[in-house]
């Protein structure tokens, strides 16, 4: 496996309620490498399960990766093997940090999470506070006991400002919008994280006030619904830049199944077009992007990536820069 570490569970402790932080250190007490605000590590579990965790706390910290995971009633397996069965001492496969949700440079910044979604933007309040960046942090929870991190966001910071929001007491997103939402301007950036429907309600309310869509930033982590059945796929073939090896990839197949079939590595994490572990360079074809990881302007620009587990081509040839 490429880039994975070992890392053992230091510690797990009750972040809010429904919500269990983890702390992963190297088995030997070495430094982990660095990561900043917004990256995220996959976590290997048992039974071949691979999740994806954004990082949070404090992204100075070299001695540990803190996550914190919300127990999912709809779990696929990974939230409820945390919640249930994860043990101090234990160890685990991680990913090396990836970051597809990165702070941009902004003279100030607003930040909006729900739920479970406080993680990367709890660990961008601290990096704000630090380059004294200033910034107000929006988070909406249910109820009051259901905040992670609500001691830390709680104690005052310099250049910040934390609000909890909560819906039962009628303070929905779509009943009590920050006025800091109202004051669009080109220096300020906007970042969001949380489910779908907490998401496309605010960036709405934000384009609707003014924002520029540049401004406003997100992370995906639920798979897209499908854009077409893959009985309308169109057959391609896929060639290896480096060789020159080419196979035909069928309707119903992914470039991933057939590169693994042929005995090509492939970075696979997620397979949902969710993680970005498998975007590969692109040097001839036109990419039909399936994939939520990348932006539109990065779809659409000149330097081309390809999901290997989702997206599919619209020229009868995609040719990638994968190691063969
Ligand atoms: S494996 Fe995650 S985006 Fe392809």
């Amino acid at each position: 496996m490429r880039n994975t570490l070992e890392v053992m569970v230091e510690g797990i402790w009750r972040q809010g309620e429904g919500n269990l932080a983890v702390r992963l250190t190297a088995p030997d007490g070495a430094a982990l490498p660095g990561w900043s605000p917004g990256a995220h590590i996959d976590v290997h579990l048992p039974g071949g399960l691979v999740r994806q965790y954004s990082l949070t706390g404090n992204p100075a910290s070299r001695r540990g990766y803190l996550i914190c995971v919300a127990r999912d009633p709809d779990s696929r397996g990974g939230s409820r093997y945390i919640h249930e069965s994860l043990r101090p001492g234990q160890r685990l496969t991680i990913s090396t940090p990836r970051n597809l949700f990165p702070l941009e440079k902004a003279d100030r910044v607003v930040l909006m999470a729900a739920g479970i979604g406080i993680t990367p933007l709890y660990a961008m309040a601290r990096r704000l506070e630090d380059a004294g960046v200033p910034f107000t942090l929006h988070y909406y929870v249910r109820h009051p006991e259901q905040a992670a991190f609500r001691y830390q966001l709680g104690h005052p910071f310099r250049f910040g400002d934390c609000t909890i929001y909560h819906s039962s007491a009628g303070e929905s997103p779509r009943h009590a919008l920050p006025e800091a939402l109202t004051r669009p301007a080109t220096g300020t950036r906007l970042y969001l994280c949380g489910p779908d429907g907490f998401m496309d309600h605010v960036r709405q309310s934000a384009l609707t006030r003014g924002w520029s869509p540049e401004n406003i930033h997100s992370e995906a982590f639920q798979p897209p619904a499908p854009s077409a059945p893959a009985s309308s796929d169109n057959a391609f073939t896929v060639t290896l830049a480096s060789t020159g090896q080419r196979w035909p990839v069928a309707a119903d197949q992914t470039i991933a199944r057939v590169l693994l079939d042929n005995g090509i590595d492939v970075p696979l994490s997620c397979e949902m077009g969710i993680c970005g572990a498998c975007l590969t360079p692109v040097t001839e074809g036109t990419v039909d992007h399936r994939d939520s990881v990348q932006s539109a302007a990065e779809k659409s620009g000149p330097r081309q990536q390809v999901a290997l587990c989702c997206s599919r081509s619209l020229t009868e040839n995609l040719t990638i820069s994968l190691a063969p």
